[in-house]
């Protein structure tokens, strides 16, 4: 049976994968590297210094290490900008009615961001009390795709990973999941994300009864 519910934040709770795309973006013009929407689904979950480089590597460039530090420090400053005006209203449709459901199953609710900046989207998208347990970039040593921040989730919930769905729209995301061994929910295009046991367009269609029974179907 499932017991937990663990959610990435940027691009399945709430818009801001469109804001790292933003800022990375512009990091990329000022760099002269081309960089497209499909170049970002490669960087989709991955961290902030780890997307940096694959810009890098994209464009050929071979930086000092202290002007690399510059760059990631500018694209966060950018990106805290364009998350600075955000609220409540932010929270992807369907997101509350979501987690009142698991909440009535008795289903606990988990976050795994490999964000620094987590803490604070929650705050802004009024969430933060809605979850068991919050893991974000700095709980853990290895960022996605490796699957430890979802392992450290389930650990913290005390749930063992095969009676966990998680819930992502990054393919190391789902990378995660399917290493540790957890159902796994992809939300977006369902050609990008075919590792997915199930994918919804957006969060608002994710039906928990579904997913249980789905799941429940595959032997969870
Ligand atoms: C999430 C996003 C990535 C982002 C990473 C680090 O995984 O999907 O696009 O690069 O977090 O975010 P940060 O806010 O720490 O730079
Ligand atoms: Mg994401």
């Amino acid at each position: 049976t499932i017991r937990a519910f663990i959610f990435d934040l940027d691009g399945v709770l709430t818009d801001t994968a469109e804001y790292h795309f933003l800022a990375w973006k512009a990091l990329a013009d000022q760099l002269g590297v081309d960089f497209d929407k499909t170049d970002n689904e490669q960087l989709k979950g991955v961290d902030r210094m780890g997307s940096l480089q694959f810009i890098l590597q994209k464009g050929g460039l071979r930086l000092p290490e202290k002007q690399i530090l510059a760059l990631a420090e500018q694209k966060n400053h950018h990106y805290q900008q364009l998350i600075a005006g955000m609220s409540e209203a932010d929270l992807f449709e369907g997101v509350t009615e979501l987690f009142n459901a698991l909440k009535d199953r008795n289903i606990a609710i988990g976050l795994a961001s490999a964000s620094k900046n987590a803490a604070m989207v929650l705050e802004r998208l009024g969430i933060t009390d809605a979850f068991d347990y919050v893991a974000d970039a700095s709980k853990v040593k290895q960022g996605k795709p490796h699957p430890e921040i979802f392992l450290t989730v389930a650990d913290a919930l005390n749930i063992p990973p095969a009676q966990c769905v998680g819930v992502e729209d990054s393919l190391a995301g789902l990378q995660a999941i399917v290493d540790a061994r957890m159902y796994s929910v992809g939300i977006g295009d369902a050609r990008v994300l075919h590792q997915a046991d199930v994918v919804y367009a957006h969060i608002g269609e994710l039906e928990p009864g579904k997913v249980l029974g789905n799941a429940a179907d595959k032997g969870r």
